[in-house]
């Protein structure tokens, strides 16, 4: 049985439940079912299974490790309903229309920026010009640190900032409003507090037409004076739509790069198994190109603690087809499981070993084809140049608990660190 009848027999439990009335008591629940309807959202603009089949060689074999994986919102709702809380669940979806508004809102930002590719790679063909600009946010961050002093909470002080100040730098937006401008992004991204959540976008999108009007009068080297100039070319490219441009490329590129940061410093910094392996990078900083190909690849040692709960990209099939031994019929929804095929044991030797000195490295952490990560190139660049120097310049920084106490979120990022305690 396809996943898009599960989810429709789990819409009418879900109608008959809103009747009653209750509380949400798990944030989780209410954003695994907003997510529901991001991916049924998806469906119109991931027509991929078919595309994944015609994408090569390659492809073919990371499709062998396609899977019908089931979601974490079927756990949870399988979960909600043999404990009879789907009219919780239910509440807090109704109740929090907004923030199903601002996923849908989100996805068509997505997807404009998929249709405008072609304008915004031009864009990143410039990315190198970028790199003075961004060593520079990186050895400021860095001095903020070592400035406060041992110990520290790592995550707040360079995974969090770091790719919002370097998402700032590539959109152009000025100095004097980064600081407001990461708080509102951070407060827009918890959808478990709506109010919180909309009114963080509200100053998104107010000092993003600010600073659209600014470059009008005076562009720099930026995305959206890039974009702006696109626009005298392209009716399509109006100011509205490169503020919805602008907001899909920050939230499509901050999270997922503070992700990965965290993700390096666990690995990097977990007293005796990493030594090794942080000691060749900080003898040879050069390393880090490989280094960090390697962390993109391998699963948050945090992940792998609490179980799998890695899920996967949606896909929809446009074809009936057959991978991996599973028939999958034209509709269907597929979960492209990228971690399962970044340890693909046919693609690489010893895939569960974390080597920063892996030579071949043909991972999928940006995902492949027509939705390859559009900031794969900012996000390369950023990561290389601070794991490149942190350890140069912080030669004794370690985790100050271990692995097993560290704190993760308890909404939607489940599975990440609340903070990370460091001390060098
Ligand atoms: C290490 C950090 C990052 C990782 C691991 C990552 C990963 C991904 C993945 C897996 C996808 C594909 C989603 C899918 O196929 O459904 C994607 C898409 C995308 N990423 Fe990234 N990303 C990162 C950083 C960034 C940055 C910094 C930006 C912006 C400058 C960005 C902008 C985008 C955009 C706009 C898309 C949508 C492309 C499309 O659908 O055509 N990402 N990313």
């Amino acid at each position: 049985m396809g996943l898009i009848r599960r989810f429709s027999d789990l819409r009418k439990a879900r109608a008959q439940a809103a009747r009653t009335a209750g509380r949400l008591d798990d944030p989780a629940a209410a954003f695994d079912l907003a997510h529901e309807r991001q991916l049924r959202a998806l469906q119109q603009v991931r027509a991929s299974a078919a595309q994944l089949v015609a994408a090569g060689k390659r492809l073919e074999g990371q499709l062998q490790q396609l899977r019908l994986r089931r979601t974490r919102l079927e756990d949870q709702a399988r979960r909600s309903i043999g404990e009879g809380r789907e009219d919780q669940a239910v509440e807090a979806l109704t109740d929090a229309q907004a923030m199903d508004r601002q996923i849908e809102e989100m996805h068509g930002r997505v997807h404009q920026l998929g249709e405008l590719r072609g304008q915004l790679e031009v864009t990143a063909r410039r990315m190198e010009s970028l790199r003075p600009r961004i060593e520079r946010i990186v050895g400021h961050v860095l001095d903020g640190m070592e400035a406060a002093g041992s110990p520290a909470d790592f995550h707040a002080a360079v995974s969090f900032p770091l790719p919002g100040l370097v998402m700032c730098e590539v959109l152009g937006i000025s100095e004097a409003d980064r600081a407001d401008f990461l708080r509102w992004s951070e407060d827009a991204t918890h959808m478990e507090h709506p109010a919180r959540s909309r009114a963080g976008l509200q100053s998104l999108w107010r000092c993003l037409g600010a600073t659209i009007e600014r470059k009008h009068a005076a562009p720099g080297e930026d995305v959206i004076s890039d974009m702006l100039a696109a626009g005298t070319a392209d009716p399509a490219m109006s100011d509205d739509a490169i503020a919805h441009l602008a907001s899909g490329l920050l939230f499509a590129g901050h999270g997922s790069t503070v992700a990965v940061i965290d993700r390096g410093i666990l690995l990097l910094a977990n007293h005796l198994p990493s030594a090794k392996q942080r000691e060749a990078l900080r003898r040879n900083p050069s390393l880090a190109i490989q280094a960090v190909e390697e962390i993109l690849r391998f699963a948050s040692p945090l992940e792998r603690q609490r179980g799998n709960r890695r899920g996967g990209l949606p896909r929809y099939a446009s074809v009936d087809l057959e991978a991996g031994g599973a028939r999958i019929q034209s509709g269907d929804l597929v979960m492209f499981a990228l971690q399962d095929a970044n340890e693909d044991a046919d693609v690489f030797r010893h895939p569960a070993h974390f080597d920063v000195t892996r030579q071949e490295n043909p991972h999928l952490a940006f995902s492949h084809g027509l939705h390859f990560c559009l900031g794969a190139s900012v996000a390369r660049m950023e990561l290389q140049l601070l794991f490149g120097q942190l350890f140069g310049r912080f030669p004794t920084l370690r985790l100050d608990v271990p692995l097993e106490q560290l704190r993760a979120r308890a909404d939607r990022s489940a599975g990440r660190p609340l903070e990370i305690p460091v001390v060098w």
